[in-house]
């Protein structure tokens, strides 16, 4: 099976860290049930008052990595302006939320007129492009 991250429960366990009826988030298989035999792959959920499958986005590896970047790496400050490239994706979204919840200026660039539309519609940047329709990049990004 193809491997991803995804959420499961568990049904059996010989590990301390793991009870039977846990929710546990991490490197699943896509399929229904999977063996792990490395607990360092599985974190184990504790708020199961959101719907799980935020798990595999928000608070999962997307939303680590999306926080980490933008305020670990990126160290932003209010009213600056942000570029994010691959803005509809996993990452580029929760960054431009992020962003936005800061007070900065969003520009995101993604590669289809459908993805722009999310991006200003759903995702509330301040401005986006499609990147396959502009010929001069630098002119377009000023
Ligand atoms: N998701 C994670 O948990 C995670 C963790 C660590 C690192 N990363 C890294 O963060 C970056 C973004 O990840 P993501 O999960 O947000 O990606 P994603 O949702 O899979 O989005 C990838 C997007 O990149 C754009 N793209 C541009 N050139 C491409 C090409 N040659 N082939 C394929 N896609 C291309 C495409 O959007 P357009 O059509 O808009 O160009 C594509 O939809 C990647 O470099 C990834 O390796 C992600």
């Amino acid at each position: 099976p193809i491997t991803g991250f995804g959420v499961g429960k568990v049904v059996d366990s010989s590990h301390p860290d793991f009870k039977i009826g846990d929710y546990v988030w991490g490197s699943t298989g896509w399929e229904e049930y999977s063996l792990i035999t490395d607990p360092k792959q599985l974190f184990k959920i504790h708020h199961t008052e959101v719907p799980l499958s935020y798990y595999t986005g928000i608070l999962g590896m997307p939303g680590l990595t999306a926080y980490a970047g933008f305020y670990d790496i990126c160290s932003p400050k209010k009213g600056e302006r942000v570029f994010i490239s691959a803005a509809s994706g996993a990452v580029g979204q929760i960054v431009g939320q992020f962003a936005k919840q800061l007070g900065c200026y969003v520009v995101g660039s993604a590669g289809s007129d459908e993805k722009v539309n999310l991006l200003k519609t759903k995702f509330g940047f301040d401005e986006a492009f499609n990147y396959k329709k502009e010929p001069d990049l630098t002119k377009t990004l000023k």
